[in-house]
Parts: structure tokens; sequence; C-alpha cells
């Protein structure tokens, strides 16, 4: 196929045939929400940290990126990686890394703690919403910090961090990190209110407990952090990604199939497991694995409301919504969390789901075939769930944008096609549309 190349592209699709049923074992790679802001607690201790089954993804690279820019020593092998923030050199962010992972904020609380300033742009929106900070930016300076917007960065110090009692106003997962990491040095006790009970929440926690510091309370929505003066190097095993296990699930409920995910914690996804069993899947669910033994023909379910943990997850309202679509009956998912999370709507219609978006709620009318199309991802979760409409589909889909996808699935194409799946990753040379 002849084509003009575009510089700069990103070139790289999947091409699916759909069709297979999904069968096999699949071990669940660790939690990109949990290792993301337990690399920014890294720079806390100013020594040598080993982490055990961290994701190889696009957004990791990202922060590790930056830790090596401030001046960290970072090492991967096998495995294992080993993150040396005894030396900091300098406390700016680069803009183009902050600009690719708005979730760098996080390095904020952490940066006050250790360096008392850093300096980063403004992390602006992203694909699925504005991603405003205004309840960080409110916490960290309860808490003594100075933080002052200049000409779109943000210019943070605090000489003297002091222990308070803050309310967010919305259980906001970055917040209650950024607050948590700005919190561990400070002088006395800090309180969190209505603080995210996510599950990454908690293993931050347990991470930042094995680096000396003393917190009691996540997984509640009372965070109690007692300021210490002195931290030690650590090593620790990252949490399964909760995400990734019951994106899997769908995709193998969405072929009929039936698979075993391995090393996971079936609690932190209970929301989804009920959904699934709703739409008539068995699940076999031991203490660190589950099987999936998928029906002929998928119900539709009662209505889902994404809503802050242990609600239905926000993160697995795309792939549950391209679920849905094949399903007998009409079903209704509301997004409650992010504005802007239906961008994979358009292209599942155009696979021939039916499918109509009020505001915030998306109504489901399943039908009984999808057909292959060239589609394209918008975002990480809204492309996995593009992903999970060509395996079922008929024909040929192609997915471009798969960088989106990449950023929080670890080699999902490979994966896949271990399980049954006809799916590769090409370089697509061709005119674009
Ligand atoms: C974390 O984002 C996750 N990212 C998101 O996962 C996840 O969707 C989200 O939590 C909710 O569970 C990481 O952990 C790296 P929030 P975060 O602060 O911390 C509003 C994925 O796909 N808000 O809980 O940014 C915000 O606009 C990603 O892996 C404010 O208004 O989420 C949103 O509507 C996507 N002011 C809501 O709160 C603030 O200061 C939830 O945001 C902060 C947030």
């Amino acid at each position: 196929m002849t084509g003009i190349v575009l510089e700069g592209e990103d070139l790289d699709v999947y091409r699916i045939q759909g069709g297979e049923k999904l069968r096999g074992s699949v071990r669940i790679e660790g939690s990109k929400n949990a290792v993301l802001p337990i690399l920014a607690a890294c720079i806390i201790n100013g020594g040598r940290n080993v982490l055990y089954n961290y994701p190889d993804l696009r957004d990791v690279s990202v922060m590790l990126n930056i830790l090596e820019v401030i001046g960290c020593k970072v090492e991967k092998m096998d495995d294992m990686l080993v993150v040396d923030t005894t030396e900091i050199l300098t406390s700016e962010i680069p803009d183009k890394l902050v600009r690719e992972m708005r979730s760098s904020v996080v390095i904020i609380g952490a940066m006050l703690t250790r360096m008392k300033k850093t300096i980063l742009s403004y992390p602006g929106g992203c694909e699925i919403g504005t991603r405003p900070i205004d309840l960080h930016v409110k916490g960290l300076r309860a808490l003594g910090a100075k933080i002052s917007e200049v000409g779109g960065y943000l210019l943070c110090e605090a000489e003297n961090l002091v222990g308070t009692e803050i309310g967010l106003d919305f259980p906001s997962v970055g917040a209650t990190e950024n607050i948590m990491l700005a919190a561990v040095g400070a002088q006395g006790t800090t309180i969190i209110r209505n603080a995210a009970r996510e599950p990454e929440v908690v293993d931050l926690q347990n991470f930042l407990n094995s680096i000396g510091c003393r917190i009691t309370g996540a997984g509640t929505n009372i965070i109690r952090v007692y300021g210490v003066k002195k931290f030690k190097p650590t090593e620790y095993r990252i949490m399964p990604d909760r995400i990734v296990a019951g994106t899997y699930l769908a995709m193998a409920a969405a072929t009929g199939g039936n698979i075993e995910i391995t090393e996971v914690i079936p609690e932190h996804f209970s929301a989804l497991l009920f959904k699934l069993k709703e739409a008539g899947c068995k699940l076999k669910i031991e203490k660190t694995k589950i099987e999936i033994e998928s029906p002929k023909r998928l119900f539709s379910v009662d209505t889902i409301k994404t809503l802050p943990y242990p609600a239905f997850p926000t993160d697995l309202q795309a792939p549950m919504l391209a679920l849905m679509s094949i399903a007998s009956g009409t079903s209704i998912i509301v997004e409650n969390i992010f504005e802007n999370r239906f961008k994979h709507v358009n292209d599942l219609i155009k696979m021939g789901a039916k499918i109509t978006i009020e505001g915030r709620t998306a109504i489901i009318k399943g039908v009984k075939k999808l057909y292959g199309a060239q589609v394209e991802a918008k975002d990480l979760r809204g492309g996995a769930a593009l992903v999970l409409a060509g395996l079922v589909a008929e024909g040929e889909t192609i997915i471009d944008g798969i960088h989106h996808i990449e950023r929080g699935y670890e080699a999902l194409h490979i994966k896949l096609e271990l399980l049954g799946a006809k799916i590769n990753k090409t370089i697509e040379l061709g005119e674009k549309e």
C-alpha cells in the first residue's frame, strides 16, 4: 500500500480478526495507579529503593525519566526496579514530561517533604477531562506550603510543613496521595477527612510505612499521618492492577471465552465481578485467582453508576460499555467521575453498536453482532474498549492511536494472542483519512 508516511505520527496500530474465544491463563501485572505515586514517594527517603512487580508501561517510563532528570539513579533488572534517590540535583520538573503525564502532579508532595520546594508546569487537562488540581493545592496550602501559579508554572515551597486537619470536598485519589506525601515529614499529625479509599491509596500507605512513615486509616475515609523525622530505604512489592484484571475478564466475557487471571486481589474489583455475574458469567473466585466462564449471550445489567471506590470504577466504564453493546437488552451507564469519558462511543457505533449519550448517561441497546472497522483510540480505557469490541466483531478491526492503550496495559496484544486472540501490532503505512 503506498501512502504518505506522516513524520512523528505514532503509526503503530493493532489489527484484530474478531471471533476467537479467549482461553487460557494470564498473570496480571502490577498496578499503574499504585506504582506511579510510589515512584514519587521514593524521592522522600534519599536512599536505595527496590520495587518488585512494577508494570512495564509508557506512564512508568515517563515517571522514571522524571526521576532520572532530577538526579535519581534508576535501574531495571527483570521484574525488579531499583530507584536510588540519594542525589536530587534539581527541584525543577521538566515541562514536557509533566505534560506527557499529568499524574506526575503527586511529585509536589514528595518534593516538598524532601527538598522543601519544586517547580513544575501546571498539569493541564487530558483526553477525559479538565482534571483540575484545586483539591491538591488547597490541601498542600493547609499544611503550610506556598503554591503560586505563575505563567503556567506551579512554584511550590514549604520551609515548614505543619500537620493539620484537612477535609476534602471530593475523595480525590490524587489529592489524597499528594497530601499524604507532604504530611509524612510535617510537624505533628495530619488528619485527612473524606479521603479516597481506593486500594492504590492503601498501597501508597504501606510503601510509606515501609520507609519509616507512620500512617493509619488508608482504605477508610479518614487517614492519619504522624510526622516523622527519619526515613529509610526499602524493598516493596506493588499490588496487582485491578483495572487490567477487570479488563481481561470483560474481554473474555465478550468473546464467550473461558480464562483464568492470576496474581489478583478479587475484592479490589468486586463491583465489576457482581456486574459480570449479573450479565450471566460464571466466576470461580479464589484468593489470588479468578476463572471466568461466559454465557453464549450476555444479559444486560441494571444501571451502572461510576463512583469512588468501592463502587463501580470509572476506569472500567469503557470496557463495560463495550461489553454491554453486545448483550441482550438495554443497559444504562452513568459516568459520574469524569466529564468527557465517552469518546469511545462513536467508534463503537461505527462498529454497529446502538448507543445514545444524554449528558453523563449512556443508553446501550444490545446488538447481536459488531462489525470490524478502522477506529482510533482517544484515551487509555476507551482504547481498551475498542480492543474488546474488535475481539468479538466480525471481520478485521484496525485500531489507531494505540500509544494511549500502551500507557496502561503491559504487552496487551502479546498477552491476548497467548489467550487465542488473532491480534497483532503493525506499523500502518498509508494515507491517513
Ligand atoms: C486517579 O486519577 C487515577 N489515576 C485515574 O485513573 C482514576 O480514573 C481516578 O483516580 C479515579 O479513580 C492515577 O491514579 C494515576 P481524582 P486522579 O483526583 O487522582 C476531580 C486511568 O485510566 N478533581 O480522584 O486524577 C476530577 O476532575 C486513570 O488509569 C477535582 O475537581 O482522580 C475528577 O472529576 C484515569 N479537583 C474527580 O475529582 C482536584 O483537585 C476524580 O479525580 C482533583 C480531582
